[in-house]
């Protein structure tokens, strides 16, 4: 013991450490740690051509009933291995065609869908149905059942974001069939919606509210930019909040929307949340730290946390308005999301 004692050092302790899975901290060294966070995430522009014709593509040549959804992801080059499109959220894009029924399902997963092209399919949320329009945000939280039908005679597309890679990196992922072909319909959305406006019944809601209809956005978007100055950083901007509690659409996902009026001009900041941008009207450019993202309607871009950011709406005489969804809520939950002006 005593011979073992004289020749020890640092480097036999790590060896014989290592072999019991044990390791000092020592070796870890304070220059792996910054004053700011960094991300694995890079920031990413795809285009709405290369989406929408791999979803024509897709239409042909894949099965609803093999593929169970007929998505389109966006996958962050520095994310291929985890197929994601951030370290938390992700965007993806399904077409729907007339006829079609995409079955009964349910995940751990958060999701919520945007309409983005075609009006008269219905989303059923446990039961609830949910005919979409364009400009339509339906949530389908964790564990909620839910089936797609198309019986319009025109096809359809919405725009999916997911918190997958975030349940999947917490190693929570659960995915459960309906086991029926699809889900009876209960109600529908606008009865339920009855129980959440500003003048409510005094009994309770008779199901939870999923369904946020466009009419209702855009109506207050336009009150919006004309009766308030708009936010340095993000122009006119409205966030989908849960009517019940005034919080977040769901725990893990903000979702929003902005308007930017002709010819505007943000000033940069920077947040410690991750935020994917889909454009749903106009065009613009983004700069997003070292990149400009020139933008038109149908485009989609990533902005990685703490990247300094700004947007211009490069028409003179038509509005941007920007959908965008991020792990915000989260951020906030465990008392980690920061923001700041920024230099750009
Ligand atoms: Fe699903
Ligand atoms: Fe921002």
């Amino acid at each position: 013991m005593k011979q073992r004692k004289a020749m020890d050092s640092a480097d036999l302790l790590d060896r014989d450490m290592a072999k019991k899975n044990l390791e000092g901290h020592w070796n870890l060294g304070l220059e792996s740690y910054l004053p700011y966070p960094v991300t694995t995430v890079r920031a990413c522009l795809w285009k709405w051509g290369d989406v929408h014709e791999s979803l024509l593509r897709a239409a042909e040549v894949v099965s609803l009933e093999k593929a169970e959804r007929r998505t389109v992801r966006l996958i962050n080059p520095a994310l291929k291995n985890r197929h994601a499109t951030t370290h938390t959220v992700q965007m993806a894009f399904q077409y729907v065609k007339p006829g079609e029924h995409a079955p009964p399902h349910r995940h751990t997963a958060a999701a919520f869908r945007f309409v983005l092209k075609g009006k008269g399919a219905y989303t059923t949320v446990n039961g609830q149905k949910c005919v979409m329009e364009e400009g339509d945000l339906i949530l389908t939280p964790q564990l909620t059942w839910h089936d797609h039908t198309n019986d319009s005679d025109k096809p359809i597309i919405w725009l999916d974001g997911l918190d997958i890679p975030l349940v999947q990196s917490i190693e929570q992922l659960v995915f459960e069939q309906y086991g029926q072909p699809a889900q009876p319909v209960q109600k529908s959305s606008e009865e339920v919606a009855l129980f959440y406006g500003h003048a409510r019944p005094t009994v309770p809601p008779v199901a939870e509210f999923f369904h946020y209809k466009w009419r209702e956005t855009y109506r207050i978007l336009r009150a919006l930019v004309e009766t308030a100055s708009p936010d340095r950083f993000d122009g006119h901007l409205l966030e989908f909040r849960n009517p019940l509690t005034g919080g977040p659409a769901m725990p893990t996902i903000q979702c929003a929307l902005q308007l930017l009026r002709p010819g505007q001009e943000t000033e940069a900041h920077r947040h410690t949340s991750t935020v994917i941008y889909h454009v749903f009207r106009g065009s613009g450019s983004s700069f997003v730290k070292d990149e400009r993202f020139d933008w038109e309607e149908g485009d989609s871009f990533v902005v990685p946390l703490w990247y300094p950011h700004r947007h211009v709406n490069r028409s003179s005489s038509e509005e941007a308005i920007l959908f965008s969804m991020s792990d915000t809520p989260v951020l906030k939950s465990l008392d980690l999301y920061r923001e700041e002006p920024a230099i750009l």
